[in-house]
């Protein structure tokens, strides 16, 4: 049940193994990190079903979260504007994440982005996600990684 993926298990006692969410999610934490559930390919590598990444740029553990934020003083809503809310045909499966070279995440697969109250910001199929804490269009990317300088692998 770790909220943030960190510590996951094999389980060994014969019980069901924890299953994949039938609903693919990207809650924004006011002045945190992103908490994803979906069957997770992070980097091209399997990650299980939960993640939380880093969205103020300062994680010594990129792309995932290590607290950071709070010594950095990371300010930014969990409640952005609503923007395109189109039903998706598929809402859960395979969630590909691609962190770019000093940029942002590149995230391919079914995804519904909510704000920290719950409500949903957005649906794709196709998004790029800040990483680097400067994005003006927050949670999404808008180019400014490069005119911050942001450097990352
Ligand atoms: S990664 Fe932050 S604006 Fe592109």
């Amino acid at each position: 049940m770790c909220p943030s993926g960190a510590i996951q298990i094999d389980r060994k006692d014969g019980n069901p193994a924890e299953q994949p969410p039938e609903v693919n999610t990207c809650h924004i934490r006011e002045s945190g990190p992103l908490a994803i559930r979906a069957t997770l390919i992070i980097d091209s590598k399997l990650d299980g079903y939960r993640a939380t990444l880093c969205r103020c740029g300062q994680s010594k553990n990129k792309p995932y979260c290590d607290g950071s934020h709070h010594d950095a003083g990371f300010a930014a809503t969990g409640e952005p504007e609503t923007g395109k809310t189109d039903a998706l045909q598929t809402r859960g499966g395979a969630l590909d994440i691609r962190p770019q070279r000093n940029g942002p995440l590149a995230v391919t697969g079914p995804l519904e982005i909510c704000s920290g109250t719950g409500r949903v910001v957005a649906r794709t199929q196709a998004t790029r996600l800040c990483r680097c804490g400067h994005s003006e269009n927050k949670p999404f990317c808008d180019g400014s990684h490069a005119r911050a300088g942001f450097v990352s692998e």
